[in-house]
């Protein structure tokens, strides 16, 4: 079968060339093909595929490598548009908005992300502030529940704290 579409696709470029006439590569100055086409058959990912994670997953583990690894793709996706590339929050991250609304905090050890225990970052995370805070509070921090499964939020997280360092690590309530 590979055979027969390799011939006939040679078959059919000699038929154009000839189509052309011998003039046509003259003029161009272009050699005339002499070569049969490669034919090169590529399967295309439809999605980047994720770091594979091992075992069952139940906290931000950052020794977990692969857990960390996911994690920092997932940061860049989902996060890093507000919380920074570099986990440094956006620009007067403490001055609420004409609107009332907090900008988004840095996650590294200049934030408050370390004063909270991993179970509440992990609901924060989940079900957003507005939900997390209640009373009617109103805030731009949505819950990525419906976007990112519990193992993807502690991926997140894991990735998040390893950017600490150790004394702020040490420092975390748990
Ligand atoms: C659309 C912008 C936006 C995106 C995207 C976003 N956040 Fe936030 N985030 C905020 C804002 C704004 C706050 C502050 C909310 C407040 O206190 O009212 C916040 C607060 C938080 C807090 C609480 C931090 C603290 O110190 O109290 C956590 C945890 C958090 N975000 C995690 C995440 C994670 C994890 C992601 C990615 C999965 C993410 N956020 C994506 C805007 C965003």
């Amino acid at each position: 079968m590979i055979r027969g579409t390799l011939l006939s696709l040679s078959l059919a470029s000699a038929l154009v060339i000839l189509a052309c006439g011998p003039s046509g590569g003259e003029e161009s100055g272009q050699p005339l093909q002499s070569e049969a086409p490669t034919v090169e058959v590529t399967a295309t990912p439809t999605e980047v595929s994720l770091p594979q994670v091992d075992g069952p997953v139940d906290g931000a583990d950052v020794s977990n490598t692969q857990l960390v690894a996911l994690g920092e793709i997932l940061y860049q996706q989902y996060c890093a548009s507000c919380h920074g590339a570099e986990l440094e929050g956006q620009a007067n991250w403490k001055i609420r908005d004409e609107n009332g609304f907090l900008p988004a905090p840095p996650h590294d050890e200049t934030g408050h992300t370390w004063h909270h225990p991993d179970e509440q970052l992990f609901e924060i995370t989940k079900i957003g502030t507005e939900a997390y805070v209640g009373s009617g509070y109103r805030s731009n921090m949505i819950g990525f529940g419906d976007q990112l499964d519990d193992t993807e939020i502690w991926a997140v997280l894991a990735y998040i704290k390893s950017q600490w360092p150790a004394r702020t690590q040490r420092a975390q309530p748990k």
